[in-house]
C-alpha cells in the first residue's frame, strides 16, 4: 500500500486527537507534505516536529476560526491547492443543556460542526479538483442518526453535515476523486470523556482502519460494529429513545 498511498494532506482540524493519529499513519505510509489548518498556530509542534524530523515531511500551517466563516457580510472565501487527501476533522460536542435555552451555544455549535465548514468544502470539491484522483474524508458521527434529547444540537449538525457530504460523494461516483463519509462512534479523546470505555476506540487504532482502504468511498461506521448499534438505536420506540 506504501506506494499507492497519499503523498499530500490538507487537514481542516489539525490539532484534533484523530487528525493527529491519522497524519502519522499517513506519514508512515509515505506522505510528505501536510497543510495543517486550524485555530491557532504554533500550538501543534509536537506533531509538526515528529512529522519534519522523523518522517521528513514538509508541513505547513494555517488559522482559521470556523466560527468566523458564516457571515455573509464579511465572506470568506479560502483557497486550497491541490492535495491528495482532504480530512475534515475539526468538531465541537459543545454543551447540549445549555444550547437548549441558549441560542448562541446552539448556533456555535452547527457553525464549528457543519455552516463553519461549508466554505471549505466548496473550495475543495471545484469541478476541475474532482476529475483528478484524490480523496476528501469526513468526521461524521453515529450521533448524526438519531436526535437523542442529550446531543441533538451536535447530533443536528452532525447531520446536516452527513447529509451535505452524501450529496459531494453522489456528485463523485463516476468520477476519480472520492468522498468518505465516517459515522464514528465513540473515540477516546477529550471530547469523549466520560463515555462507556468499553464502547470507545482508541485513536490510534481509528487511523489503523481508515488507512487499511485509504481510497474507499460511501458511508461507513467506525468501528463497524457501531453500525448494528445504530440499528438498533433508529428503531427504539419514542419512549425509550427520550432516555438517551
Ligand atoms: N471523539 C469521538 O468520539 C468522535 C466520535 C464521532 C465523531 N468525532 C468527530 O471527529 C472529529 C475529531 O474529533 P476529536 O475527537 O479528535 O476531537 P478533538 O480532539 O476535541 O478535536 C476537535 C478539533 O476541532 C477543532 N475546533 C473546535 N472548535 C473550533 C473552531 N471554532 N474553529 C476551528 N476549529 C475548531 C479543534 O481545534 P482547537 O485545537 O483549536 O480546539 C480540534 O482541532 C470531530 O469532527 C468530531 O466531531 C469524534
Amino acid at each position: 500500500m506504501k506506494n499507492d498511498c497519499f503523498k499530500s494532506a490538507f487537514i481542516l482540524g489539525g490539532t484534533s486527537t484523530i487528525a493527529k493519529k491519522i497524519c502519522i499513519k499517513l506519514a508512515e505510509n509515505g506522505c510528505k507534505k501536510f497543510h495543517l489548518v486550524s485555530r491557532e498556530t504554533g500550538v501543534n509542534n509536537q506533531l509538526i516536529e515528529k512529522l519534519r524530523i522523523f518522517y521528513k515531511a514538509k508541513v505547513t500551517e494555517e488559522r482559521n476560526d470556523l466560527l468566523l466563516n458564516t457571515s455573509l457580510v464579511k465572506k470568506f472565501n479560502p483557497k486550497v491547492d491541490f492535495y491528495d487527501i482532504y480530512l475534515i476533522a475539526s468538531g465541537f460536542i459543545g454543551n447540549n443543556n445549555l444550547a437548549n435555552s441558549n441560542s448562541e451555544e446552539a448556533l456555535k455549535i452547527n457553525s464549528v460542526n457543519y455552516a463553519g465548514i461549508i466554505p471549505w468544502l466548496i473550495e475543495i470539491m471545484t469541478e476541475k479538483r474532482i476529475k483528478h484522483k484524490g480523496s476528501l474524508w469526513i468526521l461524521s458521527s453515529v450521533a448524526s442518526d438519531r436526535g437523542r434529547p442529550s446531543n441533538y444540537h451536535y447530533g443536528a449538525s452532525k447531520a446536516a453535515l452527513s447529509i451535505f457530504s452524501e450529496g459531494l460523494l453522489l456528485r463523485c461516483v463516476d468520477k476519480p476523486f472520492s468522498v468518505r463519509i465516517i459515522k464514528a462512534g465513540y473515540i477516546s479523546t477529550p471530547m469523549t470523556v466520560g463515555a462507556p470505555k468499553f464502547l470507545c476506540t482508541s485513536p490510534t487504532k481509528v487511523a489503523s482502519i481508515l488507512m487499511k482502504d485509504p481510497y474507499k468511498r460511501g458511508i461507513e461506521y467506525l468501528p463497524w460494529w457501531w453500525n448494528l448499534i445504530m440499528i438498533a438505536v433508529r428503531r427504539l420506540p419514542s419512549f425509550l429513545a427520550a432516555r438517551l
